[in-house]
C-alpha cells in the first residue's frame, strides 16, 4: 500500500492546520454560499469566425460579452490537443510531488529571479501572516528557447512538455487578443501592439493539497490578475476557482479539456474600463490535490500602457493616466502583503 506522505512545502514547513495557516475569521471563505447558477460563459472557439466587416462574426460578440459581464470565459475546441494538456499538468504534478529538498533550489523571495518556488501570504492587522494553503512555481515561458535551460530536468520530461505547450499557447493567446480587439471594434492587431512585440511571458502553476478543513484557509486569496491576460489550465475533476460576479462568489467547475481565459488588469486600463479585470480566488478541499497552471501575457517594463485613444471621447473621457509598466510594478510591490488595489492607484480623479 502507498504510504500517504503530509505535503511539506518547499521551505520544509509541513502543512498542517496550524495557527501559520488559518486565516481570521472575517477573511474565510463561506463554501456554503457559491452560485453555481451564474457562472461564466463556455465559449467555443470553432464558431463561425466571419473575416469581412466588423462586428459581424458571433464569435467576436460572444467574447465581447463574456469580456462586459464576467471578464471570465472559458473556451472549448481551441485548438490545443487533449493529450498536450494532460501532459503538462502531468509533468507540474509531479514536479510538485519531489520531495521538497528538490524543490527548495528554486525557493527565493527575490521577485526577480526568472525561476521561482513561492508562497503566497496575506498580513493581517493583530494577526501577522497568514500562509496560503498552496505553492507555486514560476517561471518564463516564451521566447522558451531562451529558457529552457533553466527549466527542472526532474521530472525527466518537464522541459520538452513544457516548450511544446508553450508554442501552442503562443498561437492561442494571439488569436485571443485578436478576438477581444475585434470585440473592442479595433483592428485585430491592435492589443498585441500595445502590449508590444517582446512582451513579458511567463507562467504559474499552483498546487493546492488536500485541506482538513478548507473553511479556514485559503489556496490564493482574492485578487486580480495583474498582467493583460490569462490562460489558465486546471485539474479536471476538481473544483477550487471562483469568480466575483454581482459580489457573489461564482464557481469555474473545469469542463472537459477546456482553458479558463481571464481579462487582467492592463486590458481593463487599455479598454478605458469597458473589459473588466475580475477578482478571483482558489479555495481548497479536503479530498484531492488540485493543480492549475496559468499562462501569464504581460508588457515589458518600458512599455507605456493606458486607455486606447479609439476608445476615448467626450462620452468615455479616460478613467486612467498613462504609465510604464514598471510603475505599475514598483506599485504592486509596495502593496506587498495586502489585499492588493494596483490599477485603482492609475485612477484620474474626475
Ligand atoms: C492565478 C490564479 C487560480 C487557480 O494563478 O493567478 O488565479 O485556479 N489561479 O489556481
Ligand atoms: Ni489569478
Amino acid at each position: 500500500m502507498e504510504m500517504k506522505v503530509p505535503f511539506q512545502l518547499a521551505n520544509n514547513t509541513p502543512l498542517s492546520l496550524s495557527p501559520d495557516f488559518i486565516l481570521p475569521e472575517f477573511k474565510r471563505p463561506i463554501l456554503s454560499k457559491v452560485f453555481p447558477s451564474d457562472s461564466i460563459p463556455i465559449i467555443d472557439l470553432n464558431d463561425h469566425e466571419i473575416d469581412e466587416g466588423q462586428g459581424s462574426s458571433p464569435l467576436v460578440s460572444k467574447i465581447s460579452q463574456a469580456c462586459e459581464e464576467y471578464g471570465f470565459f472559458q473556451i472549448i475546441n481551441h485548438g490545443v490537443p487533449k493529450e498536450l494538456c494532460q501532459k503538462v499538468l502531468a509533468v507540474v504534478t509531479e514536479f510538485f510531488q519531489l520531495p521538497h529538498e528538490e524543490r527548495a533550489q528554486y525557493l527565493t523571495k527575490d521577485h526577480t529571479k526568472q525561476v521561482k518556488v513561492f508562497n503566497y501570504y496575506q498580513k493581517y492587522e493583530g494577526l501577522g501572516k497568514v500562509i496560503m494553503w498552496s505553492e507555486t512555481f514560476s517561471h518564463p515561458w516564451h521566447p522558451i528557447e531562451d529558457f529552457t535551460h533553466l527549466l527542472p530536468t526532474n521530472p525527466p520530461q518537464y522541459r520538452e512538455v513544457f516548450a511544446e505547450y508553450a508554442k501552442e499557447i503562443g498561437a492561442l493567446m494571439d488569436r485571443l487578443l485578436s478576438l477581444i480587439s475585434q470585440g473592442l471594434g479595433l483592428e485585430k492587431d491592435c492589443l498585441k501592439k500595445k502590449i508590444g512585440e517582446r512582451a513579458s511571458l511567463y507562467s504559474q502553476a499552483n498546487y493546492y493539497p488536500p485541506c482538513p478543513d478548507p473553511e479556514l484557509t485559503m489556496g490564493i486569496p482574492a485578487h486580480n490578475d495583474i498582467v493583460a491576460l490569462t490562460v489558465l489550465l486546471q485539474s479536471e475533476g476538481v473544483t477550487g476557482l471562483q469568480v466575483i460576479k454581482e459580489e457573489k462568489w461564482v464557481p469555474v467547475d473545469p469542463v472537459p479539456h477546456s482553458f479558463v481565459v481571464n481579462l487582467a488588469d492592463q486590458i481593463q486600463v487599455l479598454s478605458n474600463g469597458r473589459y473588466k479585470s475580475v477578482d478571483h480566488r482558489a479555495v481548497t478541499n479536503k479530498w484531492l490535490p488540485r493543480v492549475s497552471l496559468a499562462m501569464f501575457y504581460a508588457p515589458n517594463n518600458d512599455i507605456v500602457i493606458g486607455p486606447i485613444e479609439d476608445l476615448i471621447d467626450e462620452e468615455h473621457p479616460p478613467k486612467y493616466r498613462n504609465y510604464s509598466y514598471k510603475e505599475f510594478m514598483d506599485e504592486f510591490y509596495r502593496q506587498e502583503g495586502k489585499r492588493r488595489r494596483v490599477k485603482e492607484a492609475f485612477e484620474l480623479q474626475r
